[in-house]
């Protein structure tokens, strides 16, 4: 499978475990794909479901969607936006990228937004108190070559097309308002961001919501598969012992660079927690990544162990400190 990268990037993105959750998911796709923290869309828009509804707290993502679902957002209007605002900024640089967050600021407009996500400091979206988009300019005034502009808007093509092609709906809503619709027939991808870690008007995600998401996924009657860190060298996820391991939880080991340098290789344990029998994997190939079901084996066992004692600690976790 090609995993195509869609138009807004954002952190967190999760082109990379999109393959193995089309291995892990066991659905007919006869219900909706439901995708209560949508983010880029990449897992979603790579897996093609007949039918999809999704969601965000972030306003500017989603009319971005709504934009190229209505047809007032094509790639000839993307290329020809970029084009120009592209040949301001290689003009102007610094000044040029504040002069349209400023407008982004006030006018909203998700063309702005597409722009600035290309254009800011490593293509983070990251929001102030007054939900102003804060992100320092990335230092690249020649950004959009033609090759880039060209990326760009064949990436709303794709997803234009597959949108056209489909029935996909996207609302800016919390997660809670988009998990109530869920029914029996529906998968749904979760992939809330990592308790602690974010904080900003739009994102904010502290162990509290975490619990209010588990007391959701346990009574849903739709199928549904959460993304969650497992562990990485330092520390466990605490959530997956106190939370999740009555569902059933499968790992995979990714490595992530800290620095430019190939000894600061980073490993990472990646959890899927699904409330259905995963799909067995299919071929192991060596991709560069680990992978690490004999580990999960191990890990499994260790929670289950746990779990009793944590059975009495379902009244849930303290507050994280921010
Ligand atoms: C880790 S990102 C999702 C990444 C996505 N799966 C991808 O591959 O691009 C988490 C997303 O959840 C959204 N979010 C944060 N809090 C939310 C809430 N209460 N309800 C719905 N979405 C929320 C954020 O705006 C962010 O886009």
């Amino acid at each position: 499978m090609k995993v195509l990268i869609p138009p807004i990037k954002c952190q967190g993105i999760k082109s990379k475990l999109v393959k193995w959750i089309d291995e892990t998911r066991q659905w007919d796709n006869k219900g909706v794909w439901i995708e209560p923290f949508m983010g880029s869309g990449v897992v979603g828009f790579n897996l093609k479901p007949r039918k999809a509804l999704f969601c965000d707290t972030n306003p500017h993502l989603i009319s971005f969607y709504q934009g190229i679902n209505s047809g007032a957002i094509t790639p000839i209007v993307v290329r020809e936006f970029l084009e120009s605002e592209g040949a301001q900024l290689a003009k102007h640089g610094a000044d040029y990228y504040y002069q349209v967050r400023k407008r982004f600021n006030t006018e909203k407009s998700p063309l702005d937004f597409l722009f600035l996500n290309r254009a800011c400091f490593n293509g983070l979206i990251r929001f102030n108190r007054k939900g102003g988009f804060n992100v320092p300019f990335g230092h690249k005034p020649e950004r959009f070559s033609k090759a880039y502009v060209t990326k760009i808007a064949n990436q709303v093509e794709w997803v234009a097309k597959r949108a056209s092609l489909s029935d996909w709906t996207f609302l800016h809503q919390d997660f809670r308002t988009t998990l109530s619709c869920a029914t029996g027939n529906d998968l749904i991808y979760c992939d809330p961001p990592y308790a602690g870690r974010h904080t900003d008007y739009f994102n904010t995600w502290k162990a509290a919501h975490e619990k209010l998401l588990y007391q959701n996924l346990k009574t849903t009657k739709a199928q549904f598969i959460l993304s969650t860190w497992h562990s990485n060298e330092h520390r466990e996820n605490p959530a997956i012992l106190k939370l999740w391991s009555e569902f059933n939880v499968i790992t995979r080991e990714h490595f992530y660079h800290v620095g430019a340098k190939e000894s600061n290789r980073k490993p990472m344990l990646e959890a899927l927690v699904t409330n259905f029998e995963p799909a067995a994997p299919t071929s192991r190939k060596n991709t560069g990544e680990l992978d690490s079901y004999a580990a999960d084996t191990l890990q499994l066992r260790f929670i289950r162990q746990n779990q009793q004692s944590t059975d009495s600690q379902k009244n849930f976790p303290p507050e994280e400190r921010e």
